[in-house]
């Protein structure tokens, strides 16, 4: 049996992943101390600043038992710690045999610390609990045990105490894992069965693959093949993470590393994709393959129309390395030529929109969110509908259908009035169950319709229990559902990229709302302009921004515009430009305004 032991990190986010990964990699001499940059793994900018784990970093140290002697490879995978990352999270935990279920002492036991804990279970990996942050003096570590043995049973004298950032109980919980955690099992000599478990793409080497090897080898030279489109390419490298990429003669069974070979995408190289030889295939891929899809839709348009083809560029380079990001060429009688793209969930969606300012300086306009709807005609057609502006009219519509979700809520008990109140009667909700989680701690099970949770459901749920509550969500399925277009006329035009889809008992309210809404973004002109919202042919509100009396509006158009016109350079040019269409002018926050009204 080999001295592998291969493991990830289950948590809820900013219960200190990264943080503990930093001490281990310091504690195995994996990176000298004075080297030691603030949270190695975490790399991506936006991921720095932000303080959140995007994607997976895997990595591989060497730690010596003091208990036999023996020197230990421990390859560590880490987790992205978003539910719209949820699926790399499953993959991650497909390619180890043990987890370090870590768990803030001053937070608790949290949604995703459920929600990872159940996918881990799933995988039959040996789960090691461990308290972090002993050290703050508000850590609740009696408490955070119980739960923690609420939720998998195992005893609080099982469970670690541990200080990520002080570094205690590490070299502790490193022992656990050598003697909790199994060495890989597999067949070296058998067919290649690796799965892909993530991939990233880099501009000089092109898609890395990491990889966990199940069965057989790989080395230089190799034809490889992935499972998923047949697609074969020859192995320019194998290597490990030691934190940096460092070459080795091959990956066998049971070893975590990448691979090179040529891909030009990461599109190609699909998270949860098996990769055997291409000469000597094995005859099943690994289990657990989904083709990940978005599941939030929104349209991009340049800020500048002159920037369209800039912008097609930069989504490109993007989706090279973000194989979860959509688009396709979209026209809009307001915003012009732009795209509909589609991502995994709101955080991904800004997280595009950041990269294209900070990487491309592309200043783009972004339309409200919406689900995909799933459309059966009266003749019989059924259609695919992610815009808005795109959905049938209502009399050629037989029935529509709209993505649900799993929501699952954990909260201390004295805010379940506030959330069961929100979820059912605003949200549309239905509750499926509750169940006690430790102490003071409730676990609330809905199933929602996704459009529900996109837009400020996090923010209200927070509010609500003053920042107790955590949520974590999982499709499942299409339901039948009563929804109704309601498009929005500006000064009697229809503003196509203003378009909601609301169900029934909502559309007047949301309408209403939306209506206001408009008018208090929309600056006033020297003419009357009425705002209105028509569902099913019929106006359904209105609201009139009043006319301007002509002093005033020489204030807000005159030597402000042109000073500030000055000091926007290239893209920047599209950002504060108002939208003319007709004959009024909408600024670019209106297209979110959808965003505002709930
Ligand atoms: P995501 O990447 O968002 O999932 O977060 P994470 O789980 O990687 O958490 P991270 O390591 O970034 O830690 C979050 C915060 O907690 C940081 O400010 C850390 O410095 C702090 N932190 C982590 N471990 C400890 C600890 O043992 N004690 C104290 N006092 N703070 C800690």
């Amino acid at each position: 049996m080999r001295n592998v032991r291969n493991i990830s990190i289950i948590a809820h986010i900013d219960h200190g992943k990264t943080t503990l990964t930093d001490r281990i990699l310091e504690i195995t001499g994996a990176i000298e101390k004075r080297k030691m940059r603030e949270q190695f793994l975490d790399s991506m900018d936006i991921e720095r600043e932000r303080g959140i784990t995007i994607k997976s970093h895997p990595l591989r140290v060497f730690y010596k038992s003091k208990k036999d002697g023996k020197e230990y490879e421990i390859n560590i995978v880490d987790t992205p710690g978003h539910v719209d990352f949820s699926y790399e999270v499953d993959r991650s935990l497909a390619a180890v045999e043990g987890a370090i279920l870590l768990v803030d002492a001053s937070q608790g036991v949290q949604a995703q610390t459920v929600a990872n804990t159940y996918k881990a279970l799933e995988h039959n990996l040996e789960i090691i609990p461990a308290i972090n942050k002993i050290d703050l003096p508000n850590a609740n570590v009696a408490e955070t045990e119980l739960e923690i043995e609420d939720l998998i049973g195992i005893p609080s004298s099982e469970i670690l105490k541990i200080s990520a950032k002080e570094g205690i109980g590490v070299e502790e919980l490193l022992e656990e894992i050598i003697e909790k955690v199994p060495a890989p099992s597999g067949d070296e000599d058998g067919k290649l069965k690796a799965l892909i478990f993530d991939a990233k793409y880099d501009k000089y080497r092109g898609v890395i693959v990491y990889i966990r090897v199940f069965d057989g080898k790989v080395s230089i030279g190799d034809k490889i093949m992935t499972f998923s489109n047949g697609q074969s390419y020859e192995v320019i490298e194998t290597g490990v993470f030691t934190p940096d990429m460092t070459p080795v003669d091959e990956l066998k069974a049971g070893d975590i590393g990448y691979i090179i070979a040529g891909i030009k995408e990461v599109s190609l190289a699909r998270i949860g994709d098996t990769i055997t030889n291409a000469i000597d295939p094995v005859e099943e891929p690994l289990e657990g393959y989904k083709e990940v899809k978005p599941m939030v839709f929104a349209g991009m348009f340049p800020g500048v129309p002159e920037y369209y083809e800039e912008l097609r560029k930069a989504l490109e380079k993007l989706k090279l390395n973000d194989s979860a990001l959509v688009f396709y060429p979209d026209h809009s009688p307001a915003l012009g030529f732009g795209f509909r793209c589609g991502f995994l969930g709101l955080l991904h969606m800004d997280v595009v929109k950041e990269r294209l300012e900070r990487e491309f300086e592309m200043t783009v306009i972004l339309t409200a969110p919406n689900v995909e709807y799933k459309v059966l005609l009266k003749n019989g057609e059924e259609l695919i509908v992610n815009d808005p502006a795109k959905f049938p009219d209502e009399s050629t519509i037989q029935e529509v259908y709209e993505p649900y979700v799993k929501l699952s809520i954990i909260t201390p008990p004295e805010y379940l009035g506030r959330l069961m109140n929100l979820v059912q009667n605003e949200k549309r909700g239905t509750m499926i169950s509750t169940e006690n989680a430790g102490f003071e701690r409730v676990v609330l099970n809905f199933e929602v319709p996704l459009a529900e949770i996109i837009f400020d459901f996090f923010d209200k749920m927070k509010a609500l229990s003053r920042g107790y509550a955590s949520m974590d969500y999982e499709f499942i399925g299409y339901r039948k559902s009563d929804l109704v277009k309601v498009s929005i006329l500006v000064n009697k035009e229809p503003v196509d990229a203003l378009s909601i889809i609301a169900h029934k008992d909502k559309a007047y309210s949301m309408a209403r709302k939306l209506v206001d809404k408009l008018a208090e973004l929309i600056p006033q002109h020297q003419f009357e302009i009425p705002i209105q919202a028509k569902a099913g042919g019929r106006i359904i509100a209105r609201s009139t921004i009043k006319a301007l009396r002509k002093d005033v509006l020489a204030k807000c158009y005159g030597g402000d515009v042109t000073r500030k016109m000055k000091l926007l350079q290239k893209q920047k040019e599209g950002k504060k430009k108002l939208r003319e269409i007709g004959n009024v002018s909408i600024p670019q926050e209106a297209f979110l305004a959808l965003l505002k009204v709930g």
